[in-house]
């Protein structure tokens, strides 16, 4: 099996996740045929980011702009971790120069941006994946696996809270406080993240009612915005995304409602999971393990605790062992989690009810 020579496109805060989980995947016993990974390039405009990388990824070459790593053929695979409104232009380059990408959610800042990737996907028939990482947290992965298996019957509510402060008190937000760059404020950048676990929990969302503040205005992005949600498969569910909630730093919290079981994770404390199933008073408390999906890979000790910075070095794991396999990758999950933003975003600024319309990658 060939080697697969990684580049990334941003290296701010989620890029230089990527870049460093690209040497730790490739320090995992991922079996006898996976093949080597390198991080073979990166781009940003920032100079001192550049100068950060030359420092931390020896050998890795370093430009100032994305289109460069598109154009190189010795690069595989391209990971697109800039800006939202750069993704769609940046991932559909990317695949048709033949390259896998991994882009980063949300796909895009609108409908037309993620279409153009879905058709690109499509065209180019290359491993195309989002980065939803929070699918990769062993307890969640556990809960969607064994909910999948029928353990818990049928998800009846799903409530789901992503809460930080970064944009608390009128903190600087960059390019996130520009609509036109992000399309969505913590709906997009938090809610995203909620909603990709509720669509692997109970599939896809049919329909949303929601409030964002401040109210949808031109220019503006929501530091709030709480939803109403209904799945197809008859589950329904809440969502609150906040960027303003003070003192939390990483409020992914799911609570499901299921036929036979009751489960409450919260990445606050990323390394438990409680379960009640049927019959049991209260909640027990299950620590994270290696016989939950993907945490054997990086710790053979129950307990011992996962980080956030691991989940990048698994979805790394997962994303070239598609490649490596010319699997086709998350795209289609991705599209349903887009869907749903954009009848939260659309409820939002309409007031009604309003159906998730949901596009195929093909
Ligand atoms: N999966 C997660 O948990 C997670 C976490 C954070 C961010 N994200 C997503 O990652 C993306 C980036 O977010 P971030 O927090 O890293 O933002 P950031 O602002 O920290 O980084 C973006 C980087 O892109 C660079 N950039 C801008 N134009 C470029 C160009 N033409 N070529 C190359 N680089 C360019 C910027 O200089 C910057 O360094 C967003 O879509 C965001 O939603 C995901």
């Amino acid at each position: 099996m060939k080697d697969i020579r990684i580049a990334v496109a941003g290296l701010g805060f989620a890029g230089a996740l990527h870049a460093r989980a690209v040497a730790h995947a490739a320090g995992l016993d991922r079996g006898p045929h996976a093949p080597g990974l390198h991080l073979a390039a990166a781009a940003d405009p920032d100079p001192d980011r550049r100068a950060a990388a030359a420092r931390a990824f020896a050998g890795a070459q370093l430009h100032g702009d994305w289109r460069a790593l598109a154009d190189d053929p010795a690069i595989d695979a391209v990971v697109i971790a800039l800006p939202n409104d750069l993704h769609a232009e940046a991932g559909a380059a990317c695949l048709a120069a033949g390259k896998a990408v991994l882009v980063e959610k949300p796909l895009a800042p609108d409908a037309p941006g993620v279409r153009r990737l879905a058709q690109a996907a499509a065209r180019a028939g290359r491993t195309a994946s989002a980065g939803y990482v929070f699918r990769h947290s062993p307890a969640l992965a556990w809960a969607i696996g064994e909910a999948a298996a029928g353990a818990f019957g049928a998800i009846q509510h799903v409530a789901l809270t992503h809460a930080e402060d970064y944009g608390a008190g009128g903190a600087p937000l960059g390019w996130r406080g520009d609509a036109a760059r992000a399309g969505y404020g913590a709906l997009g950048d938090l809610g995203a993240h909620a909603v990709s676990i509720a669509i692997a929990l109970c599939g896809p969302v049919s329909g949303a009612a929601a409030l964002q503040s401040p109210p949808p205005a031109a220019g503006l992005t929501d530091d709030r915005t709480s939803a109403l949600l209904a799945f197809a498969s008859g589950a329904s569910g809440m969502l609150h995304a906040s960027r303003t909630a003070l003192g939390r730093k990483m409020r992914l919290a799911v609570e499901i409602s299921a036929e036979r079981a009751s489960l409450a994770f919260d990445h606050e404390r990323a390394n438990e999971i409680e379960v009640c199933m049927n019959g049991q008073a209260g909640f027990a408390r299950r620590l994270c393990g290696p016989d939950m999906p993907g945490y054997g890979l990086v710790l053979p000790a129950a307990g011992h605790g996962l980080g956030f910075a691991d989940l990048f070095t698994l979805q790394m794991a997962r994303w070239t062992r598609d490649i490596a396999a010319g699997a086709p990758g998350d795209l289609d999950f991705a599209l349903q989690v887009e869907a749903a933003l954009q009848a939260v975003r659309a409820s939002a600024r309409t007031g009604v009810w309003t159906p998730a319309l949901q596009e195929a990658a093909a």
